[in-house]
């Protein structure tokens, strides 16, 4: 082992993952496991297990698995050595001085050169493109004017334009960056004449900075109509993943200090931001185009508890909308959706109606349940007995999803109300719908793949082998390791006898973990023990049948009637037999 992968090794054993974990998700205690509603996945019943013991989490609804690091590293969205560097204050043990010699440790020195420098790119590249566009005379300045853009909101959002194809890639190689640099940003490209331009040329420019005030990416607009995509935004890079992202969040550390955030406005566009800003809506920020996501919905409770919901006014896609923002809700946040005119965004709304106009729409926002209500109201036709079905359904389903009992009385009677169901069936059914999600654990367990007995006692008895909880006759494995994973797992005990479960986790690729984890014992006990005893004499069992298949096959093959007459075969299988007998 490394010397850094020893001294990982101390620090997991320094830091308690039940405390660390603890600190992210309510984990309530059942024997000698943690269990908690899984933060990587949304469920409401809690099939999340942390084991003390072996300080690693298992999640049986995703397959989600690790240690202290791993969980940080996630659930954070921070890379890995960072995760590290957290745990490591919190331990109060200090980061040993990374060699070169270490791989782990060159790739993350790349990682971090590369990031320093692509984030002094972009930063150089939206300077460039901030002075092109205050020059006043051209297409990009003419444009953001139409729209009612002035000096003081392009200055407030750094708003640029990208002139031409050339004039970005010179200033840069002026400024000292190579185009291997601005490739690595995503600013540059190579044509198939081999000459390099600039990705947004003719483009608006939005840059895009995250919560430390770094240019990260760019949303670069077409100023006219054409066969070109309207946006085309900054492809994933060492810096920039857009799913992770939220347009604006820059600005309102300070929104939030000078005034306080009672709720973010999370729209859909830059241009939806800008323009609510502009006319006094501070808290607006953007997802940019594609499905919300945890990361997202953590960045949003960083600033406030509550968020409203203020994306385009067409009803194409509103259920697959509707859904992801069952993200925010799980994250804890409140979520109100506002329902925007058919065929307007919140741009419009401001610029044609007002401010008031879009704060009444506030005003009057619905709790998403009941957005989600009245969605699947608007999907049916009540006036027909399948549609009232099909809405009663429709609507059961969101209602189990309310936390008391109370809450879904209250909702049942006003769905009661549109479809003259009684509210005994309404409740026989609702209790159906949930009845299905009350016992989650043991589902999820019950899902865990366990093809027969003999792989369930080799998974068992390899979880006790590894996870240090006692297995006197792991040899008995020796013969059931087919599996590569399994075999390695076990060698590596065998090599490690000292080496508990995260450890081992730290030993594999993470790529491993979630079947690592799934062998993972969240529970043994002294009925496991029990157990495991069991599993031994069964593949002992089983290893005595094999033996015996083969015996009486190399029997019957042998042609040689002085081997037939054997005595010595016939022994061993009558001998096996009575072992067999004795085992069961
Ligand atoms: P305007 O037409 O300028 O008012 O745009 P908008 O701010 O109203 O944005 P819109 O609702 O049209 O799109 C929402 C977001 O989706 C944009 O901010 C972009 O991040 C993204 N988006 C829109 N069009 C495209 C496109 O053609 N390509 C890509 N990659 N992203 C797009
Ligand atoms: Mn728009």
């Amino acid at each position: 082992m490394t010397e850094f992968g020893e001294w990982i090794e101390k620090l997991l054993a320094a830091v308690d993952i039940v405390t660390v974990i603890g600190r992210y998700i309510p984990l309530a205690r059942k024997g000698r496991t943690w269990w908690g509603a899984c933060p990587f996945h949304h469920e409401k019943t809690p099939s999340f297990a942390v084991n003390e013991n072996e300080q690693f989490y298992h999640c049986f609804g995703c397959g989600e698995s690790g240690n202290a690091i791993t969980f940080i590293a996630k659930y954070e969205s921070v890379e890995r050595i960072d995760a590290i560097r957290m745990l490591a204050e919190e331990a109060r043990m200090e980061m040993p001085k990374l060699q070169g010699t270490d791989a782990d440790a060159a790739r993350t020195a790349k990682l971090k050169s590369q990031k320093d420098t692509v984030i002094k790119a972009n930063l150089e590249a939206a300077r460039f493109y901030h002075r092109a566009l205050m020059t006043r005379e051209n297409a990009g300045y003419k444009y953001l004017t139409g729209r009612g853009i002035g000096d003081d909101i392009i200055i407030k959002f750094g708003l640029g334009y990208s002139p031409d194809y050339n004039g970005l890639i010179s200033h840069m190689k002026r400024s000292g960056f190579t185009v291997e640099d601005m490739k690595l940003a995503g600013l540059a490209d190579t044509n198939s004449g081999g000459k390099d331009y600039d990705v947004f040329g003719g483009r608006v420019m939005v840059p895009i900075i995250n919560v430390m005030g770094e240019v990260v990416g760019f949303g670069g607009r077409v100023l006219e109509k054409t066969d070109f995509a309207k946006y085309r935004n900054t492809a994933n890079t060492v810096v920039f993943d857009k799913s992770k992202t939220l347009y604006a969040a820059n600005l309102l550390k300070k929104v939030k200090q000078e005034q306080g955030i009672d709720y973010l406005i999370l729209c859909e566009g830059y241009m939806d931001v800008i323009s609510l800003v502009k006319a006094g809506f501070k808290t607006a920020v953007a997802s940019m185009g594609t499905s919300l996501t945890v990361e997202q919905a953590k960045l949003i409770k960083r600033f406030s508890e509550s968020v409203y919901i203020s994306y385009d006014g067409d009803s194409a896609g509103k259920k697959a909308t509707l859904r992801g923002l069952d993200i925010l809700e799980d994250a804890g946040l409140t979520v109100r959706v506002i329902t925007l005119p058919e065929g307007l965004d919140p741009d419009d709304v401001v610029n044609k109606q007002g401010y008031d106009a879009y704060k009444r729409l506030i005003d009057t926002a619905l709790p998403l349940i009941e957005f989600k209500l009245k969605a699947a109201e608007s999907e049916n036709d009540l006036g027909t007995s399948e549609g009232r079905h099909k809405f009663a359904t429709a609507a059961l389903e969101i209602i189990a999803k309310l936390p008391t009992a109370v809450m879904q009385e209250e909702y049942i009677n006003k769905i009661r109300q549109k479809t003259r169901y009684s509210f005994e069936n309404m409740k026989a059914q609702l209790a159906a719908v949930s009845g299905a999600d009350a016992d989650g654990v043991e589902r999820a367990l019950a899902e865990v793949p366990q093809a027969n007995a003999v792989e369930k006692a080799v998974s068992f008895l390899l979880s006790a082998y590894i996870s240090g909880s006692g297995c006197e006759d792991a040899e008995v494995l020796e013969g059931f390791l087919e599996d590569g994973l399994k075999r390695e797992l076990y060698d590596y005990k065998r090599a490690h006898p000292g080496a508990n479960f995260a450890g081992i986790l730290e030993a594999f690729p993470e790529e491993a973990h979630a079947r690592i984890g799934l062998l993972a014992d969240t529970g043994f006990d002294e009925k496991g023990a029990d157990y495991a005893r069991g599993c031994v004499r069964l593949l002992k069992r089983e290893a005595l049948i094999k033996e015996n298949m083969a015996l009486s096959e190399e029997y019957a093959n042998s042609t040689d009637p002085a081997a037939r007459g054997n005595k010595n075969i016939l022994r061993r299988i009558a001998d096996n037999n009575t072992e067999i007998q004795r085992l069961k």
